[in-house]
């Protein structure tokens, strides 16, 4: 630890926040005033202020060390683990992957004991001197959690993990075998010695392999913010559930959450029509949750077409969990040049861009233009 305390010295320190909107690789090619520590080091403290900014901005205070950009990189955000933690409550608490300790921080709040494993122990020495240093108390055990536990005796009221990708190669099918630790090798131990194992999973992964590997899963959280698909978060538990509750939630769009038990889909049917006064499309945490039949059931919309997912009605359904857009059709001769839209393209022929070109328009402004397809054909939509 020595090595990273120095650079608490409050030299260093005034000249990290002299230089937090300096151009870093300048920054890297100067010498380090500074003997003790190098550029380097100095450079990702500088790093770690600038994502702490964005992610988590709680640790923006004085004695705070930041670990390397990776560790920075695979910590979840301060709002998604807001979220986790509004979920979360009991005694005893475990996170088997700390990391930077971002999700332990929010979802140990409801607990009274907190023990964070780490293998990485410069970073588990990161975390527990920022612990220190904001005042709060845990267990830190440097250990690879399979040999914890090994020797574990103690039972937890939630164990936590959030496995890492051990490689980072894009267009493969994401599996937990993919995952460190694998998951698959150790949900018997887990459930042996906790009733409630939640785990953090990538947007990525498919649902339906999920529940496929893992039997004992018995809810599923889709997690987005703004829109943006953030994290899948399997709880298992041991107390032999049959149905699995699954909720889609958009943080900060001010949209109502949506929650259905998983299968309903396979036995929901949609109703097709022309479009109404009100379109509907879908947040990508129901897109994510794969429910295009159920959510147009359960709202008692109607779908435009089987191959996109925009539904329809002529009275407002207002908790939709999506966007609800009053629309009235358009001709496309109708279609003034330089007039400003956000184009959406789904089912249709052409891209937005292509759109864009072929009428002249301009992107942005307050309202939409829709090109897809009902039953019928090709159509154009104007929000109103
Ligand atoms: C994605 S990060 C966790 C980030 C953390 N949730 C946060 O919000 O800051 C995963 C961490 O798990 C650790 N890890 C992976 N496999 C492990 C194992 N078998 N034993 C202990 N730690 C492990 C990695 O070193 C890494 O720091």
């Amino acid at each position: 630890m020595s090595s990273v305390v120095k650079l608490l010295n409050k030299d260093i320190q005034d000249y990290i926040n002299a230089n937090l909107n300096t151009d870093l690789h300048s920054l890297l090619l100067k010498k380090s005033p500074f003997p003790e520590v190098s550029m380097q080091e100095i450079v990702q403290q500088i790093k770690g202020k600038q994502v702490a900014e964005r992610k988590f901005p709680f640790l923006l205070k004085e004695g705070i060390i930041f670990p390397p950009q990776l560790n920075l990189e695979q910590s979840s955000s301060e709002k998604t683990a807001l979220y986790k933690s509004g979920i979360l409550k009991g005694n005893i608490f475990i996170d088997l992957t700390s990391g930077f300790g971002i999700d332990a921080y929010y979802l140990s709040q409801n607990f009274d004991h907190v023990t964070l494993v780490e293998q990485n122990t410069e970073l588990l020495e990161i975390v527990e001197h920022n612990w220190n240093t904001l005042g709060l108390q845990a267990n830190f055990i440097n250990k690879k959690l399979e040999d914890f536990l090994k020797q574990n005796q103690e039972h937890f009221d939630v164990i936590y993990l959030d496995p890492a990708r051990r490689d980072q190669q894009k267009n493969k099918v994401f599996l937990l075998e993919d995952l460190s630790p694998d998951i698959l090798e150790i949900q018997e131990t887990l459930l042996s010695i906790s009733d409630k194992v939640v785990i953090k999973l990538s947007p990525l992964i498919d649902l339906k392999y999920l529940v496929s590997v893992l039997p004992d899963i018995s809810r599923i959280e889709i997690i987005a913010l703004k829109n943006d698909v953030k994290e899948v978060v399997v709880f298992l538990s041991n107390k032999n559930t049959e149905e699995i509750i699954c909720s889609c939630v958009n943080l900060e769009s001010g949209e109502s959450g949506f929650t259905f038990i998983f299968g309903e889909e396979e036995r929901a049917e949609s109703e097709y029509s022309e479009p109404e006064k009100y379109i509907y499309i879908p947040n990508n945490s129901i897109l994510k949750a794969g429910i295009f039949n159920l959510i147009s059931q359960k709202f008692g919309l109607k779908k435009l077409h089987p191959n996109s997912h925009f539904y329809t009605s002529g009275e407002k359904k207002k908790d939709f969990p999506g966007r609800i857009l009053e629309v009235e059709p358009v001709d496309s001769k109708n279609i003034k040049k330089k007039e400003q839209f956000n184009i959406i393209s789904k089912n249709y022929p052409l891209k937005p861009d292509e759109i864009k070109k072929k009428y002249g328009l301009k992107d942005g402004g307050d309202h939409y233009l829709i090109f897809t397809q009902s039953k019928k054909g090709k159509i154009i939509l104007k929000s109103v």
